[in-house]
């Protein structure tokens, strides 16, 4: 059987996560695949999958972990055995157990996983002050993420009867790290600089921004994507609290050493 890649099915909401996948599609030589992108909304339960299509699954990591935005919007999902491709990107700190995570809920969900990589990006809280792998994913790992998915066509092309992959392969721990306490508060917004365009209110993957008045954000409904801050073209909005300022400056003096991408074929 000659295998494509149908669905990239990811949660992004800086971008990172789609490109990495985007250029694994690319590595596997596939054109016509769909996006299920659950950025914004819920992937729905009545979703179909074929035989012969590989399903693409990305992540960013949160605390070492998956978003708990993401594995929401993906809980209807049924993979009714096909196989799967499971992809964590991570901010040059760790990815912990993020992509075991991915691999468990793959499993869960009557997905077979059949590769697994950890790609980096730039970190969501990287600013101009405190940069974290900044720019990345870049041109060594966008090559990395094409090859991975050139070596995954080679596996499946090759009547290898041994596909599916041990979840022993996949790093990480079980029990998961527990998730840390949620600090509630959001970006602030620069009322100088603001010119109530809205782009915020767009890109918000959980709809905390007022539409009404964009300098209004629900600290409770916020997940501190930084999507707001990255995409705004006014730079108006920051992350302002001083535990989060804190948590940047020390990432930036703990994750300077660029780690590289990890891949299981
Ligand atoms: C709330 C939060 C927690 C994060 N935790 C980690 C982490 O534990 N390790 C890490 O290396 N990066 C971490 N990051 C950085 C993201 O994983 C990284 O920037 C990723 O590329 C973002 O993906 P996206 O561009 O698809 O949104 C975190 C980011 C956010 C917003």
């Amino acid at each position: 059987m000659k295998y494509t890649i149908g669905e990239l099915i990811y949660f992004s909401p800086t971008g990172t996560t789609k490109r990495i996948v985007e250029s694994i599609a690319e590595g596997f030589g596939s054109t016509s695949h769909r996006h299920l992108d659950a950025t914004f909304s819920d992937i729905s339960k009545n979703e179909t999958f074929s035989d012969n299509e590989i399903c693409m699954i990305g992540s960013p990591v949160y605390a070492g972990r998956l978003p708990s935005t993401f594995l929401s919007r993906i809980s209807h999902i049924n993979g009714n055995g096909r196989y799967a491709v499971l992809v964590v990107v991570y901010g040059n700190r760790d990815f912990e157990d993020a992509l075991v995570e991915l691999f468990d809920f793959a499993i869960a969900h009557n997905f077979k996983p059949i590769a697994a990589g950890a790609f980096i990006g730039e970190h969501s809280y990287s600013t101009s002050s405190f940069p974290l792998s900044q720019g990345r994913p870049d041109s060594i790992d966008s090559t990395k993420a094409i090859y991975f998915g050139s070596r995954i066509v080679a596996k499946v092309s090759s009547k290898n009867s041994d596909m599916v992959l041990m979840g022993t392969t996949i790093p990480g721990n079980r029990p998961y790290k527990p998730i840390p306490a949620i600090l509630n508060v959001a970006p602030a917004t620069d009322l100088e600089l603001c010119t109530n365009c809205q782009t915020c209110v767009s890109v918000c993957p959980v709809h905390a921004i007022s539409a009404s008045n964009p300098a209004v954000s629900d600290d409770n409904e916020c997940i501190r994507c930084s999507a707001c801050i990255k995409k705004c073209p006014e730079t108006a909005r920051s992350m302002t609290d001083e535990r989060i300022v804190e948590i940047s400056k020390r990432l930036f003096n703990g994750c300077k050493d660029r780690k590289e991408p990890v891949t299981i074929v």
